[in-house]
């Protein structure tokens, strides 16, 4: 009786921390119990049935894991497909050539058989899901250790798996939720003949490029088209001639309605990873531990490449595709840790764990099982730092020295040489592999960058890494060099064959086992292999240990988290499965007295149009489709082009390409990107500033139509007006 009183007490007493409009990630087939009373009550006009349905057709039918990282959608009776432009930016790219630059100039098939095949591109598309809780589990106790409980649920997992693939001819998987408290198992359909249908121009596909990347107001255009074949009985198959366009289940009607602010919509995707569960210490680590000294490596590294990319246009082009990798998760990284301060999220995470100690203290089962989990957690995350912080070096800033990473990328071949009875088929393939790896090194290797990025990463690794976390490469500077790192880079630009392409042809032409004493001793190869080994014998074991532990608290501090918010709903971190999340769309205000609007227009790409600077060139065409307001269907109502919009939906990476949907589940934009002062919302959502980004459909359309011509695509589509 008493206990019960003090535990309601406590129910009546905790500031619960409501979840905020907008937060949230949900499995699509639980909205009908979690959701849909609240997306309803927020203006959706649909059911959850509508959205994910096993027994009939319904919008998960249109909904597909596009390549292994990005969201598509289906929008036509015959399987066209539609994506992000940096989602297709691969397949684009290797299209392109000099004298066919699709990249630069656009593509558009007029007829199918113009549509390119893309070998090894797939999309996966959901058939259904079940929750596995109980089988997977089966057998587990609650006293076993770590390994011995993921030997078990993989056993567990492979037995499930195999049948139910035997079963029903899908591919099968099983993901954990909510950190191992839950289970559920997916079958997919794979689908493995996809084709390039069109894509804009990179001025308007990547508009703004890499300085408005993961900025609002954003005016990118940010799409591509692909289109799903299939077998003439209408099952997947690899690239065939013969193959026709896939009829799907269902495909989203395009709505040229449009949005206003406070409008209801959701996100239909499959966004990657996030973490909002973590304990303080873990916030701390990776906002002001980690991403502090990534940010300065890769700041570092930009600055080099921008130098010479300003100066020379040939190596502007050669590092646009490394400068834009490196510096999409820098800049990640920057709003990340600057938006968890102004929320002070690691004061919240204390007060929730000060609580959660406090809670677990009025029940000795509670207390059993749970109050020693933050005590721990902050041991664990204590020690971690150091070996984060080294690998983060190693990965950072050893290995971003190119020609550092791409001699190691030879070691496979060594060490097969070396063995006793190397097998020379296996030889055979290697080589093959470096052969054309050699040859994309060299297309965009610039050396006086290399060199330049070198000296300064290698004075940088020196100064903050600690004796006893520097590999022995940097050891042999200050000792032969006597820390002259000019010269140890001078020497290693001179002696590596790694950085010349007739020096590792040769390599591969005559290859023989003769050659590995070349190899053994390039200084390029000595320094990439002397962080492999020292990662391999001082780092990885103690992470992985320390991890499996930070594992398995994370799976209790979850169950516990739930135990004690019993009136919370709880949505699972992302796992790179197919979530709908919803909220509405909305400006905000990124700073004191300053005001973002909810859309972005036309005119907007003609303020920023710079023809000197490389992301703010506009199109000839676009701009005279805009001088004669030539906008077709295609603008709103006051007459303007609208380019791309923000709302407060929940996503994180993965989610590019993913449909918006307004109150009818017609879709009303792609989902591209975040605004720089909301990322943090994979740790920490904040409703008044995370706010994904997404292409207006109608600029999509009016880009098809009118700019490219290609109407006969958009009269493939479903249309509502
Ligand atoms: N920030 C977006 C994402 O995380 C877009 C990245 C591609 N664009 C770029 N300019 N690098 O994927
Ligand atoms: N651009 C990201 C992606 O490729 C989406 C933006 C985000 O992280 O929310 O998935």
């Amino acid at each position: 009786m008493m206990k019960k009183l003090i535990f309601s007490l406590w129910i009546v007493l905790l500031p619960f921390r409501l979840l905020l409009a907008g937060e949230g990630m949900w499995i699509p087939m639980l909205l009908q119990q979690l959701n849909e009373k609240e997306m309803k009550e927020m203006g959706m006009r649909i059911s959850a049935e509508d959205i994910y349905s096993i027994n009939n057709s319904s919008m998960k039918d249109a909904i597909v894991l596009f390549g292994r990282g990005c969201t598509g959608e289906i929008v036509s009776d015959q399987g066209l497909l539609l994506t992000n432009h940096h989602c297709g930016f691969g397949q684009i790219q290797k299209h392109s050539s000099v004298e066919n630059d699709y990249l630069t100039n656009g593509f558009w098939a007029m007829n199918k058989s113009e549509e390119l095949p893309n070998p090894g591109l797939t999309v996966t598309m959901l058939v259904k899901m079940e929750e596995v809780t109980n089988l997977i589990l089966e057998g587990i106790t609650a006293d076993m250790p770590e390994a011995q409980r993921s030997a078990k649920i993989r056993e567990n997992t492979k037995k499930l798996t195999d049948t139910a693939a035997k079963e029903s001819g899908l591919d099968v998987m099983v993901r954990p939720f909510y950190h191992g408290n839950e289970y559920y198992m997916f079958y997919n359909r794979i689908f493995k003949d996809i084709r390039l249908v069109g894509a804009p121009p990179s001025n308007i596909g990547k508009f703004g490029g890499d300085t408005d990347n993961w900025m609002w107001p954003r005016h990118t255009g940010d799409f591509s088209v692909f289109r799903i074949y299939v077998d003439k009985e209408g099952k997947p198959s690899e690239y065939h001639p013969d193959n026709v366009p896939y009829k799907p289940a269902y495909h989203f009607p395009m709505s040229l309605k449009g949005v206003d602010e406070g409008d209801f919509t959701f996100v239909f995707g499959y966004p990657a990873r996030t973490n909002q569960y973590l304990p303080s210490k873990a916030m701390h680590l990776i906002t002001e531990v980690s991403n502090p000294e990534r940010v300065s490596i890769r700041g570092t590294r930009l600055e080099i490449f921008k130098q010479y990319s300003n100066a020379d246009p040939k190596v502007r082009i050669q590092y646009a595709a490394k400068d834009a990798s490196v510096a999409n998760a820098w800049k990640k990284m920057i709003g990340e840790s600057k938006g968890l301060k102004r929320l002070n999220g690691i004061e919240k995470k204390n007060k929730l764990e000060e609580e959660f100690m406090q809670w677990a203290k009025i029940d000795p089962a509670f207390d059993k099982a749970y109050s020693g989990i933050i005590p721990a957690f902050n041991k664990n995350y204590e020690q971690l730092e150091k070996f984060t912080l080294a690998s983060d070096y190693i990965n950072e800033c050893g290995l971003g020295i190119e020609v550092f990473a791409f001699a190691l990328r030879f070691k496979p071949l060594f060490d097969e040489a070396g063995k006793e009875k190397p097998d020379d088929k296996k030889i055979s393939e290697l080589i093959e592999g470096l052969r054309k790896l050699s040859e994309d090194f060299f297309k965009d290797y610039h050396q006086p960058v290399d060199q330049d990025v070198a000296k300064a990463l290698l004075k940088l690794y020196l100064s903050k890494q600690p004796e006893g976390f520097r590999p022995d490469f940097l050891e042999t500077i200050n000792a032969k060099y006597k820390g002259n790192v000019e010269a140890y880079v001078q020497m290693v630009f001179a002696r590596s064959l790694f950085v010349s392409k007739e020096s590792v042809n040769k390599l591969l032409n005559d290859f023989s086992p003769k050659k590995l004493r070349l190899i053994e001793r390039d200084p390029a190869f000595m320094a990439s292999v002397s962080m492999r080994n020292f990662f391999e014998q001082n780092i990885q074991l103690q992470m992985r240990d320390l991890t499996a532990s930070n594992d398995s608290l994370q799976r209790l501090y979850m169950r516990g988290l739930m135990d004690m918010q019993t009136n919370k709903r709880f949505y699972p971190d992302a796992n790179f499965t197919l979530r709908v999340t919803y909220g509405k769309v909305e400006g905000y205000a990124p700073a004191d007295a300053v005001y973002y609007q909810h859309f972005t227009t036309l005119e907007g790409i003609m303020e920023k149009e710079n023809p000197d600077i490389y992301d703010y060139v506009v199109e000839d065409r676009l701009k005279e489709l805009y001088l004669n307001k030539d906008y077709g269907d295609y603008a709103d109502k006051e007459g303007r082009i609208r380019v791309a919009f923000a709302a407060s939906n929940h996503t994180t990476g993965g989610n590019s390409g993913s449909p918006v949907l307004n109150a009818d589940g017609h879709m009303v934009g792609i989902n591209f990107d975040r605004c720089w002062e909301g990322t943090m919302s994979d740790l920490m959502y904040d409703s008044a500033m995370s706010r994904n980004i997404s292409i207006d459909v109608r600029y999509l359309l009016f880009i098809i139509d009118k700019f490219a011509g290609a109407k006969h695509l958009v009269d493939e589509m479903t249309i509502i007006r």
